[in-house]
């Protein structure tokens, strides 16, 4: 039996370090399976909530984790059409992807259009899905809203200016905790401002892209114009560089699901609206994923690459994106 290399998380915490085991290799045994030679793996500041035991969906452990890979089929299952042995793919994973092969059903698996290298394929799925079904499927955004992301400077943060401004949208705030960021968050082409900037600034909101949770949303509340929309998609407040504490956690858990819990009431008569998004849960949805990938404004949007690890390096990954010192996309290379 061929044997393949997966990287496992056998205990969640603040102590949490991932090991390499070697185990069989996977094979097709469903007429609608492809079996892909994984090339990179995509890391999402959701596996760094997960390896400190804050993400609730995470699984029993010891398991792999990692939603996104890219690489070349390997086998195809007898019903799968428009994929041949040696294609460039990338797919989205619910868990599993952290290693050098993985088994998917053909929905989840898309050719690499050709504006995309193999490294951006591994970047794409979550970014790409999480912006899409946020800005147009929930929020519905229109051209002349001023839309203003809290993690501007992160891969979903070029991703979301990058589809916002491939439609039409001019009126783009991104923020970050820190000025070294400003630059990269301005090279992805939106004004760029600290949280403490935008929070002196007075201006208001259509939509609010809300990824720190806890307190913040109280204070995005404050600044949504009428009519405007707050999509809640994290609660990175809770991590403080890699590391969670108790004391976080009631903190920003207050702060979001009882203190800044908006009332409906509250809601009808600001006339704003808040929603919520996991874009792992619509794995569950394949006819909607599916249509999201085959939308016109997919292709022009590449996502931002900062780092590439081997990887027997997963660590050094983690700990770069649980200390925000990323600007773009972390991937593991399984080269
Ligand atoms: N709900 C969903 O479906 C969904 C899908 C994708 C992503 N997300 C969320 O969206 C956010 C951005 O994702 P991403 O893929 O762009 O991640 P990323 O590349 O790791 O970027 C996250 C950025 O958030 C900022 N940040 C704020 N608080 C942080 C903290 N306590 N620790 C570390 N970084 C912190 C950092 O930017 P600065 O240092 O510049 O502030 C960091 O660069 C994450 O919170 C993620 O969980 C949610």
């Amino acid at each position: 039996m061929t044997k393949i290399k997966k990287i496992t998380l056998s205990r969640p915490g603040n102590s949490a370090k991932f090991t390499i085991i070697d185990t069989d290799a996977p094979c097709v045994t469903n007429p609608d399976d492809v079996l892909i030679a994984v090339h990179y793996s995509g890391l999402n500041f959701a596996d760094v909530m997960m390896r400190l035991n804050l993400y609730p969906e995470t699984p029993k452990a010891p398991f792999t984790p990692g939603y996104e890979v890219s690489g070349k089929v390997l086998a195809l299952g007898s019903a799968v059409e428009g994929l041949e042995v040696g294609d460039e793919v990338m797919g989205g994973c619910y868990f599993g992807g952290y290693s050098s092969q993985v088994k998917l059903s053909s929905w989840q698996v898309k050719k690499i259009p050709e504006n995309l290298t193999l490294e951006q394929g591994a970047g794409f799925m979550v970014s790409y899905l999480s912006a899409a079904f946020g800005l147009f499927e929930l929020a519905r955004v229109r051209e002349d809203d001023h839309v203003v992301i809290d993690c501007g400077s992160g891969a979903l943060g070029a991703i979301l200016i990058k589809l916002l401004r491939h439609n039409g949208v001019a009126k783009i705030t991104a923020l970050t905790r820190s000025q070294e960021k400003l630059e990269a968050i301005e090279n992805f082409g939106a004004r760029a401002l600290t949280h403490e900037q935008w929070q002196m600034a007075d201006e208001r909101a259509d939509l609010f892209i809300n990824s720190r949770g806890g307190r913040s949303i109280k204070s995005d509340m404050k600044k949504l114009s009428p009519l405007g929309r707050i999509v809640c998609i994290g609660a990175s407040n809770m991590v403080h560089q890699n590391k969670v504490s108790l004391f976080k956690i009631v903190r920003e858990f207050i702060g979001m699901e009882l203190l800044g819990r908006p009332s409906v009431m509250g809601l009808m008569n600001s006339n704003n609206g808040v929603f919520g998004l996991n874009v792992l849960k619509l794995f569950d949805e394949p006819e909607r994923i599916k249509r999201l990938l085959a939308e016109p404004f997919f292709y022009p949007v590449a996502p931002k690459i900062d780092s590439v690890f081997p990887f027997d390096q997963v660590n050094q990954a983690h700990e770069k994106l649980g200390m925000g010192r990323s600007s773009g996309k972390v991937l593991l290379s399984w080269k």
